[in-house]
């Protein structure tokens, strides 16, 4: 049994995503626990070097958790033969110049979710990167959710009968930042010029949520909304906020699956997680949140009665039943790191394409654009 080292160039690690999940959740992980397990039987060490603007940022990050290096100088990384991937988490605006440097330099290049910021570079992207024949992926940790894992062991068992809606409530507030609670989401979520909007960050995940676990994404109709337009920054000034932070969008799925998803920044939550889907078919329906699913079969349906007279006398929730834990759930992000790694070097099934995550970044788009012209739009197939 051998031991292979791979290296991989870490961008955008000071960040929340890049440093909890990427750095610290998945390859700080994955070294400890001695490397990624082949089907052969070897393992695969990574070997990350740290890239970031700030020197010591990125140094006191390594020795915190024990890599070797860091630097700040990009192109010098990317020259580097030793180090055969790519991985970013900056910004969404930078995303698509910094993968294109990556594929060009030879890189395998695997990155957060969005793509690009528009179509048209999403495209230029993954077109790249099929003619370069590097191996690449984006992000799509929402798969590997153990409450949409439980939906889609209850999908596969047969337990919805025909499924027909979908409802999905994504959200909670993020303070505005100037009333003594600072902001927990960065400042540039809510620019446009920066690369925010709610529409380009969510729905991206919602396409590969419904075009895998409920039907694929035919059409969308999509209200945006900016609800707060003034918020404060990082460094206490106040700025105009004047990208969308709320999309009340339905969507038609193949099969004839109505899919309707409210994602917002400005909502104060009364449900069982940040996110939650409730999914509806004629035998049965389960909610989902992020890690717990309750079901409720045809035959344990309860007959509410409609009686504004009578204070409500049966307590929905309870009605329910727990999906049981059955399985120990991984970190998503770390399951799809390994995955991507075992995929880099052994060249195992990888379903995560830079292509999918341009399919995200198109129903963005065409959520922005049905806004805009107030109408449904159908999503037409990509041919890359
Ligand atoms: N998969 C998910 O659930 C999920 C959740 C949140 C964010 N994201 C994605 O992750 C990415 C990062 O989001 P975040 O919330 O971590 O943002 P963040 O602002 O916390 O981090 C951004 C990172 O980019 C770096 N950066 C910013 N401007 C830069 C510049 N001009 N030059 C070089 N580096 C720069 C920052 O130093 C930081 O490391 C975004 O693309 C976002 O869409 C994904």
């Amino acid at each position: 049994m051998a031991t292979r080292r791979l290296g991989i160039v870490m961008y955008g690690v000071t960040g929340r995503m890049g440093l909890n999940q990427h750095l610290v959740r998945s390859i700080v992980a994955i070294r400890q626990q001695g490397g990624v397990a082949l089907p052969n039987g070897d393992r695969v060490m990574p070997d990350p070097i740290l890239v970031g603007r700030n020197a010591e940022k990125v140094a006191a990050l390594a020795r915190d958790y024990g890599i070797e290096r860091s630097t700040t100088d990009l192109d010098a990384a990317l020259k580097n033969p030793g180090d055969e991937v790519f991985f970013d988490a900056a910004t969404t605006q930078m995303r698509a110049d910094l993968l294109t440097r990556a594929i060009q330099a030879g890189k395998h290049v695997y990155c957060e979710k969005p793509v690009a910021d528009s179509l048209d570079k999403a495209v230029a992207v993954a077109k790249l990167a099929k003619l370069a024949k590097i191996k690449n992926g984006v992000v799509q940790d929402k798969l590997f959710l153990p409450g949409l894992r439980k939906i889609k062991m209850l999908r596969d068992s047969g337990f919805f009968g025909r499924m027909f809606a979908v409802r999905g409530e994504f959200g909670y507030w993020v303070f505005e930042g100037d009333w003594g609670q600072p902001a927990q989401r960065p400042s540039w979520n809510y620019k446009k010029a920066e690369g925010g909007g709610i529409i380009l960050d969510m729905l991206c995940h919602w396409r590969y949520v419904f075009d895998n676990l409920f039907g694929k994404v035919q059409a969308v109709s999509c209200l945006g909304a900016t609800h707060i337009p003034s918020r404060v920054d990082e460094q206490g000034k106040t700025y105009k906020a004047d990208a969308d932070d709320a999309a009340y969008t339905t969507f038609q799925l193949e099969g004839g699956v109505i899919a309707h998803m409210n994602s917002s920044w400005d909502v104060r939550v009364r449900r069982d997680d940040l996110v939650t889907f409730q999914v509806d078919g004629t035998h049965g329906s389960a909610v989902a949140g992020l890690t717990k699913c309750w079901t409720q079969h045809r035959v344990n349906t309860p007959r509410p009665v409609w009686n504004p007279d009578v204070p409500q006398t049966m307590d929905f929730f309870s009605q329910w039943e727990e999906v049981p834990e059955n399985f120990v759930y991984e970190n998503g992000f770390k399951i799809q790191w390994e995955n991507f790694i075992r995929h880099v070097v052994a060249d195992t099934p990888w379903h995560h394409g830079l292509i999918e995550g341009v399919k995200g970044v198109q129903l963005a788009e065409l959520g922005l654009k049905s806004w805009a012209e107030r109408r449904w739009i159908d999503v037409p197939e990509l041919k890359i």
